[in-house]
């Protein structure tokens, strides 16, 4: 094999110094009632001014650290840059936990490389990319999930490892719905039928912890359909790196269709259901 051209350590520590940075500032910074600065693609889809505060942070410090780099982050889109490594960024993943003063929202760092040859001014994408390094920082419990392709997932330093193989109906699922009203119609039928089937659910409010949740064991499987890039780069890595499959449907990648997560063993099941409910692909 072709020895990796990046250094992952380094990007590792720093994709920990910029999720950090951009988390103290929006924790810091919170206002004691946080306001809505705009809304996007439904009265529900919200942005706060520190989703963009948080986001300009992350692209300025970037430009220090590694001005060669590219940057694709929820608020601003994609810049290209020279290195072939792209910054996959969400400058709050659980804007509203964070609007509703609930503690379950992150930022969200990865540093991750397109296939041999592709065109450095097309956004990567999660079918195609490679991700070398994550970080997902939780401010209110100051929880920092890192993982490092090849190198493994910590917790604050404490490596990290799913749980052992389950039965479905003994596994904590967790999940997420979109914006879209037409979208959580489909979504929320197929909840109904899963919730008899397993332990429970979970809707925690942020995707990137939702991943970091199966790396750590807090939960057995999660699963949405519709994440962004930018929500599952960096927590797709840390459940990787600890043990986890994270895959879509049918023998695709996880991608905008679909992320499904959990330790090889627990995971079949829920993909194989998923699948047979393949016909609301409106979800
Ligand atoms: C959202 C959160 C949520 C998930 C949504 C995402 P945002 O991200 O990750 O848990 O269910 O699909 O859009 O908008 O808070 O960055
Ligand atoms: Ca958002
Ligand atoms: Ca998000
Ligand atoms: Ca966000």
């Amino acid at each position: 094999s072709t020895p990796e051209p990046h250094d992952v350590s380094a990007l590792v520590a720093t994709a920990q110094i910029l999720a950090r940075e951009a988390g103290s500032l929006v924790h810091e910074g919170r206002p004691a009632r946080v306001r809505v600065h705009a809304t996007k693609s439904s009265p529900v889809d919200v942005v706060t001014a520190m989703d963009l505060a948080s986001e300009e942070l992350l692209r300025r410090r970037l430009a220090e650290l590694r001005p060669d780099d590219g940057i694709l982050g929820e608020e601003q889109g994609f810049v290209p840059g020279t290195s072939g490594v792209t910054w996959v960024v969400d400058p709050i993943d659980g804007t509203v936990n964070y609007l509703y003063g609930l503690a379950s929202w992150s930022v969200s760092v990865a540093a991750v490389v397109g296939p041999p040859g592709a065109p450095l001014d097309r956004a990567p994408e999660p079918q195609t990319w490679t991700a070398l390094a994550g970080a997902v920082h939780a401010p209110a419990d100051g929880r920092t999930f890192l993982a490092g392709r090849g190198l493994g997932a910590t917790l604050d330093g404490e490596p990290l490892r799913v749980n052992e193989p389950k039965p479905l109906e003994l596994s904590l699922v967790g999940t997420g719905f979109g914006y879209l009203v037409e979208r959580r119609r489909a979504q929320a039928a197929i909840v109904a039928e899963l919730l008899p089937l397993v332990r429970d659910i979970r809707r925690l409010g942020s995707a990137a912890l939702d991943l970091c949740a199966v790396a750590s064991g807090a939960l057995d499987l999660y699963y949405e359909r519709g994440l962004a890039p930018w929500d599952q780069a960096a927590g797709a890595l840390v459940a990787q790196e600890a043990g986890a499959l994270v895959t879509g449907l049918h023998g695709r990648r996880a991608d905008h269709e679909m992320t499904v997560a959990g330790t090889p063993g627990t995971i079949e099941a829920l993909v194989t259901f998923l699948e047979s409910r393949k016909a609301d692909s409106t979800a």
